[in-house]
């Protein structure tokens, strides 16, 4: 029996709220009346509730019987044992607890968020955050989401504040000069789905979705950044109800920018909270990435309305079921709603990143068992989202996307305002396709890994064969069914697409002689190829006959296996000087991201060669490009000129490049021409590369533009930027700035881990990690260790990673979950290429 987990001889149907937080004072008291059904007789109630109190407790019959009860904590556990002295009889109950908390400031549960308002005075307001487990710091709760209740919520709060929570003001009205605001029933939801935010806030007009308001809201001053997001949220609003074939489940939709988040975004049913860069935004300053990232996360959200809020996973370890599916329906959505960006092609970056950690003998399956919240905390990570979502379009590619949608509206509408597991799934799928689902599925979510697929010709054959992929060898036995399309251009006619399941260890497909064979055509497959010889220079030759994503597997693939061992690295970049026609911004950031990595792992004295090479692959496309927008030129070419410029004067160290910055920052900052000619994807990059190389003055003057950002992308520019300077002191200034309360808690992390991945950086970064690593411990939001130690992976070198493992080891560091050990093994990986390819890079990079 895992004592993490509920008994189930009492379960909650209906929850009566009333909570009054006290901002000035940073605490609530709570009261709250439970409808229960007791399937047994019982002595005590036990339920989940940390770092609140419950000072009364009374449980009451349908006939007036009551009698109080004595509450107990059991903080190891997270519960609370409510204990009576008479028996309580199977029937329906009211369980009314009286309980107090704190609104804590480490953005979980219910907690506070501070903000200057438009004069620049200091503000605070109330928010929560539920996902996984902490409802139960907010009120006592059923917190587990196969407890699905109904949830009545009334918030009293100041006069001159406003309230909202997942359902519509049902009434306001005022009690002892409070603000007593009532909202409407909730469906059957889970608990981790309920929302409270509480303060000084504006709202847009609704926009009107069929049946469903919708609004943005925001702390004062921001709404004139809320038109973008609020446009992407009715389109996938609308988008989701006609794919689902149901109505969205709630009675109104809000999205809430709230300044202080741990997440990028929450789907409280009806209440979508965000931090400011996911939600707010001025489209026409703004990159094409930063509003891609926009635009993701509201149709990422808005998706969870029915995946995750109507029909819930029954336990964490079906996570994937909300987040992959979201994942999944994020890209469908924003693909319908903006084609011209391609959004299917840039999830390739995503599925990249998923196969670069289940490459890793440190990974886990998708589906994974979880038992104690910091477990269920675990699950949020690329696997689920990302190899998840990549997985589930392989399926929907394999099966038809109308046959798979079928198959979905069937498990949703089976499951709703219920829970469901990943049988359910497939059998919904299975019945939508009339074919066994999990004969194909179960080895890609039940078991690690992924396959390699390597292609070779032998006569009038090609021969298939799979094998697991691992950056470390020694991982054999496992076989996947792989759906594979292959291409086939025999020169004569029409290039045809083969379809096949291979099965076996090794398939023969008949071909003819001399015919060019891509694998993975579409690039939808969760696996990589490695082709022989002979087959990889017939492709190379026609890399225009490719599509771009082909291309970027092409890329990608093969850095892996350099990553591997499997291909010398003087091949892979020789394969990168075959792209200088190159104008997708994908490809381009396989191409760079693995430069990058190479960067981290050269001898010092190697770096000037990299920064040659740099200059030479991309030279012919920036000039091409040019420094500013053409006209009638689309989004995705603008993004891609900033992306390589910044590349180029980073990277490249290229002194004109740099130069040609300076200048262009300096008309921009005074206002002058050519300030106007200025992209808006190429700002950011001139703001790096100036800083890259900017001085101690500079770094004054974005700490000030940082301090006083009229936009939260503007804010995140310039703060990253303070991460760029190479001075050392300037260096250890920044890093102090994530301690001493100057950044939020919210970004310090990640402001860690871009230094620990900087080479100029790194090793003072890494000094001050481990010197205040239980200060950051004690004041960043929970995941965001995780997120911090993903850095160490930059630290590329045998002695450096000798001190990476003693400190975890000596310290006995337990991040919950496979991710440290997943970047120890990134470590690992990175500095074994460093050791192996020394010689080779040495005389690839001096010549
Ligand atoms: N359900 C998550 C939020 C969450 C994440 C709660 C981790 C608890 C732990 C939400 O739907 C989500 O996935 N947010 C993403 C953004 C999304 C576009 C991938 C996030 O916060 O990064
Ligand atoms: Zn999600």
């Amino acid at each position: 029996m895992n004592p993490y987990r509920l008994p189930r001889s009492v379960v909650p149907s209906r929850y009566d709220i009333r909570l009054t937080p006290d901002l000035t004072t940073a605490t609530f008291t709570g009261v709250e009346t439970i409808s229960v059904t007791v399937n047994e007789p019982v002595r005590e109630i036990v339920l989940n509730a940390v770092d609140i109190t419950i000072n009364a407790a009374r449980i009451a019959g349908e006939r007036g019987e009551a009698q109080e009860g004595h509450a107990t904590a059991d903080p190891e556990h997270e519960r609370y044992r409510i204990e009576f002295s008479a028996p309580v009889a199977p029937g329906t109950w009211r369980l009314t607890l009286a309980f107090a908390g704190t609104l804590n400031d480490k953005l979980r549960g219910f907690y506070r968020s501070t903000y200057k308002d438009p004069s620049g005075v200091p503000r605070m307001l109330a928010a929560t955050q539920f996902e996984a487990t902490d409802a139960r710091r907010a009120f006592p709760c059923w917190d587990e989401p196969d407890f699905k209740a109904v949830f009545a919520s009334t918030l009293v709060i100041d006069p001159a504040h406003t309230a909202v929570s997942n359902t519509s003001v049902v009434s306001e009205t005022v009690e002892a000069g409070k603000k007593v605001l009532r909202f409407a029933d909730t469906i059957k939801m889970s608990t981790y789905l309920v929302a409270y935010v509480v303060g000084e806030l504006e709202a847009t007009e609704p926009v009107q979705v069929g049946k469903t308001p919708l609004r943005v809201w925001c702390v004062p001053g921001k709404k004139r950044l809320a038109a973008f997001g609020q446009d992407i949220g009715a389109a996938s609003l609308a988008f989701f109800e006609s794919y689902y074939g149901l109505p969205y489940p709630g009675d109104k939709l809000d999205l809430l920018a709230i300044p202080d988040f741990a997440a990028g975004a929450m789907e409280n049913l009806g209440a979508i909270t965000f931090r400011e860069t996911a939600l707010l935004v001025d489209e026409a300053q703004a990159t094409h990435a930063e509003l891609e990232r926009v635009a993701d996360v509201v149709a990422h959200e808005n998706a969870h309305m029915w995946f995750g809020d109507l029909v819930t996973m029954s336990w964490w370890n079906g996570i994937w079921l909300n987040e992959a599916f979201a994942t999944f329906m994020e890209m469908l959505a924003v693909d319908a709603w903006k084609p011209e960006w391609k959004r299917w092609t840039s999830f390739g970056v995503s599925r990249a990143a998923a196969l670069s950690v289940d490459g890793l003998h440190a990974t886990r399956p998708i589906e994974f068992p979880v038992n104690a919240p910091r477990e269920a905390d675990a699950m949020f990570d690329v696997l689920t989202y990302e190899k998840g979502a990549s997985v589930l379009r392989m399926l929907e590619q394999y099966l038809g996307a109308d046959v798979f949608r079928q198959g979905v509206r069937d498990y949703l509408e089976r499951h709703r305002f219920a829970n469901a597991e990943t049988g359910d799934l497939w059998a919904a799928l299975g019945r939508a396709a009339d074919q066994p689902i999990p004969a194909v599925m179960n080895e890609w979510i039940f078991t690690p890994g992924y396959p390699l697929v390597s292609i070779r010709r032998d006569g009038g054959a090609l021969v298939l064969t799979q094998q697991r992929f691992t950056y470390l060898g020694g991982a054999e036995g496992q076989r996947w069914k792989i759906p594979v399309h292959l291409r086939i251009d025999t020169g004569t006619g029409q290039p045809v697409t083969r379809r096949l399941l291979l099965e076996d260890v090794e398939q023969h497909v008949d071909v003819p002689a001399g015919a060019r064979v891509l694998v993975n055509a579409g690039g939808h497959g969760f696996y990589r190829v490695r082709y022989s010889a002979e087959l990889v220079a017939t492709l190379v030759e026609r890399l225009d006959a490719l599509e771009p994503i082909e291309r970027f597997n092409l890329v990608n693939d093969t850095w892996a296996a350099t990553l591997a061992g499997l291909v010398p690295v003087n091949e892979y970049l020789d394969l990168t000087a075959r792209f200088h026609d190159e104008r997708d911004r994908n490809v381009w950031s396989a191409i760079l991201g693995s430069l990058t990595t190479l960067n981290r792992a050269i001898d010092a004295s190697l770096r000037p060669g990299l920064e040659a090479l740099v200059r030479d692959r991309l030279t012919p496309a920036v000039t091409a490009l040019g420094w500013s927008a053409r006209a009638g030129e689309d989004e995705l070419t603008r993004q891609l000129r900033g992306d390589l410029l910044r590349a180029l004067g980073t990277l490249g160290n290229d002194a004109g490049v740099q130069a040609r910055a300076a200048e262009l920052y300096a008309a921009h900052a005074a206002g002058t021409n050519p300030a106007t000619e200025i992209d808006a994807n190429v700002l950011p990059a001139l703001i790096a590369i100036v800083a890259s190389v900017g001085d101690e003055p500079r770094y004054r003057e974005f700490l000030e533009r940082f301090r006083r950002a009229a936009t939260p992308q503007e804010e995140q520019r310039y703060l990253y930027a303070l991460t760029l300077f190479p001075q050392p002191q300037l260096v250890e200034e920044t890093l102090g700035r994530t301690v001493n309360g100057e950044i939020r808690t919210q970004d310090a992390p990640f402001v860690n881990r871009s230094m620990l991945l900087n080479v100029t950086a790194r090793e003072r970064a890494w000094e001050f990690v481990k010197a205040n690593w239980d200060t950051m411990d004690r004041l960043y939001p929970k995941h965001a260790l995780r997120r911090l130690a993903e850095g160490v992976t930059g630290l590329v070198s045998a002695e450096l990673e000798r001190d990476v493992n003693d400190f975890f080891t000596t310290r006995k560091i337990d991040l919950g979950g496979k991710q440290l050990a997943q970047y120890l093994e990134q470590l690992r990986i990175a500095v074994a290429l460093r050791e192996r390819e020394r010689a080779a890079l040495e005389a690839y990079l001096r010549r």
